[in-house]
């Protein structure tokens, strides 16, 4: 595991001061455009789980959740910002380092009982993640994980899923 761990660190681009001074961005297009490295993440973020939906979380999670759902045999379903999905919703709100943000579920994405799994790029304070699995929940589904990319430590992300299982495929 330690060869994909560096592998992945290896496409991972820290960018200063993107989106504004001060911030290093963390950009994963150089592993998203390296095919090998890309399969593998695929492979590794549903590992050993038995799901029946993958949910990715718009906009970066989508990139990931798609691939990982055919990968692992299962649905995929989107969880979007405000105002994009056409049918009847659930909706929740989290916080933002500054204000607020609302995401919406289809209310008829999941049959009772899925087994779902969350997928994202990043868990960095929580919000989105911990709103996810409040939302999922919500609609009917059974949460048995969120898979992460990457896991900004310093942040405690982790501590906000509580029961739910984090599984992040690099640390930094
Ligand atoms: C980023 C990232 C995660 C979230 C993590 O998404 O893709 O979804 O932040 O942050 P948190 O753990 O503090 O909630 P962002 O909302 O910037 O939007 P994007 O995916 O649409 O680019
Ligand atoms: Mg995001």
């Amino acid at each position: 595991m330690q060869d994909l761990t560096d592998l992945i660190l290896s496409r991972i681009r820290d960018v200063a001061d993107y989106p504004k001074p001060g911030i290093v961005f963390k950009d994963i297009t150089p592993l998203l455009g390296d095919h090998e490295v890309f399969s593998a993440v695929v492979e590794a973020l549903a590992d050993g789980l038995r799901v029946d939906k993958i949910v990715g979380i718009e906009a970066r999670g989508f990139i990931l959740a798609a691939p990982v759902a055919l990968r692992a045999g299962a649905g995929f379903v989107p969880v979007r910002k405000k105002g994009k999905l056409p049918a009847a919703t659930l909706e929740t709100s989290y916080d933002l380092e500054y204000g607020s943000a609302v995401i919406e579920v289809h209310a008829d994405a999941f049959a009772p009982g899925d087994r779902v799994l969350i997928v994202d790029d990043v868990l960095a304070t929580g919000g989105t993640a911990e709103a996810t699995v409040e939302l999922v929940g919500r609609a009917g589904a059974e949460v048995v994980g969120v898979s992460v990319l990457m896991e900004l430590a310093f942040l405690k992300g982790r501590e906000r899923l509580g029961q739910t299982g984090l599984r992040a495929l690099v640390v930094v």
